[in-house]
């Protein structure tokens, strides 16, 4: 297998955004060619996530996007892994590098959603769980984590406020990013004070609804090198799958995709998980957060909270632990988010995340699923 290299980020701010769904996916993925220092017809092949294209009247985005790019002749490949789209579409990207397919492809994550309002929305997202199980029979995403989180907490004795922190500490990091979504100082009590949107989930346990794209180029060791020096090598990849309805698993304390993709990504770097300095975690709520840092390895089983309290997973403490403000806080614009976090990632290790800078980090981690974690993928970079 060929090394695989990131040379290149760029996203859009995440938020209630008015450009249209190619406008933002294209001015993220020139300022990933920009800031890769290459010119598009450079990058041979597009990888495309994206969810609900059709919420802003345009699907088959592959095409559309190389045409605006001035590359109409170069393939591209629209890839749908509902929230996790970004960081699947990531891996088949990846894998294409590393086999020898590609020199340099581009990897744009999309999403456009805001301007339907939340009970289209929250409706549609539904579409992303086993609905004849879920979604079908009345829950929404907000309902199955708030069923995931009365099984934590009753568990492992853990409770609200732990969730809060996570809220909290999310939102700190969040405000140092100029991108994020909900960039809003929060304690708490705020979060304990916020409407219950599915017991014991609050508004400020949730992931907003964002609008937002992200791009990255991947590449060759050789074409990294012929390029630049600042770059960031891709060490671990793995992926993982559970069954698509919470009822069809023996635990809803654990994800079983997350654990498969951490082993898969670990074996390939040759790492454990006390080697990660800093992770991208997929917390679309608060609980997903304790959940995937047990999942990932960071904490024992049932732990997790307690190193919340405990502040280690704070920016610059033991492991920092979502330095963008996650999902939570950055934002979650489900086609990009995947995308996002390895514009994080990339962000860190060349030097370029500003104040929220995680101090001599060497090795980064993504962790990104789609929906309960029926499909996940987790990526493992390090800086040269
Ligand atoms: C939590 C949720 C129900 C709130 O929706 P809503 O009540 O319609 O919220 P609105 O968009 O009307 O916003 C109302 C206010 O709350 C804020 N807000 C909205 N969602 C928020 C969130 N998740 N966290 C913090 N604040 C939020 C808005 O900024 C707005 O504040 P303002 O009045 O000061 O501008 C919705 O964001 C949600 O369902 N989130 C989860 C998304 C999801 O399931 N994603 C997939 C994960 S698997």
């Amino acid at each position: 297998m060929e090394k695989v290299c990131l040379i290149g980020a760029g996203s859009t701010k995440y938020g209630k955004l008015e450009d249209s769904i190619i406008d933002i996916a294209l001015q993220a993925s020139v300022d990933a060619i920009e800031s890769a220092g290459i010119e598009p017809k450079e990058i041979q092949a597009g990888y495309i996530s994206n969810v609900f294209g059709i919420a802003d009247k345009q699907v088959h985005l592959g095409p559309v996007i190389m045409s605006n790019l001035g590359i109409p002749e170069v393939p591209s490949l629209s890839i749908e892994s509902a929230c996790g789209s970004g960081s699947v579409s990531f891996r088949e990207a990846y894998a294409n590098v590393a086999a020898g397919f590609y020199d340099a492809v581009l990897a744009t994550g999309v999403e456009k959603v805001t301007h339907t309002g939340t009970e289209w929305t929250t409706t549609y997202f539904s579409y992303c769980s086993d609905f004849f199980y879920e979604g079908g029979a009345g829950a929404s995403f907000p309902g199955l984590f708030a069923s995931m989180a009365r099984a934590y907490l009753a568990e492992f004795k853990a409770t609200e406020e732990d969730l809060a922190m996570v809220a909290v500490k999310n939102h700190d990091n969040g405000l140092l990013n100029p991108k994020a979504h909900l960039r809003k100082k929060i304690t708490i009590d705020d979060v304990m004070k916020s409407a219950v949107v599915a017991s014991p989930l609050k508004l400020y346990d949730c992931c907003p609804f964002s609008d937002g794209a992200s791009a990255v180029i991947i590449c060759s060791e050789k074409f990294a090198k012929a390029h630049t020096k600042n770059y960031v090598e891709v060490i671990g990849s793995g992926r993982g799958g559970s069954p698509a309805a919470l009822q069809g698993r023996d635990h809803i304390t654990t994800i079983p995709s997350t654990v498969i993709a951490a082993q898969a990504a670990y074996k390939m770097a040759g790492i454990t998980a006390k080697d990660i300095d800093f992770a991208e975690v997929h917390d679309c709520f608060t609980i997903a957060e304790l959940v995937d840092t047990e999942d990932l390895g960071f904490f024992e089983k049932g732990k997790a909270a307690q190193a919340v309290r405990e502040g280690r997973t704070k920016l610059n403490a033991d492991i920092s632990i979502n330095p963008s403000g996650g999902l939570k806080s950055k934002g979650h614009p489900i086609g990009a988010t995947g995308i996002g976090q390895v514009v994080e990632v990339f962000d860190q290790l060349t030097g370029k995340a500003g104040e929220r800078t995680v101090k001599d980090a060497k090795i980064g981690l993504t962790h990104n699923f789609g929906a309960t974690g029926a499909s996940c993928a987790v990526h493992i970079f390090k800086s040269v």
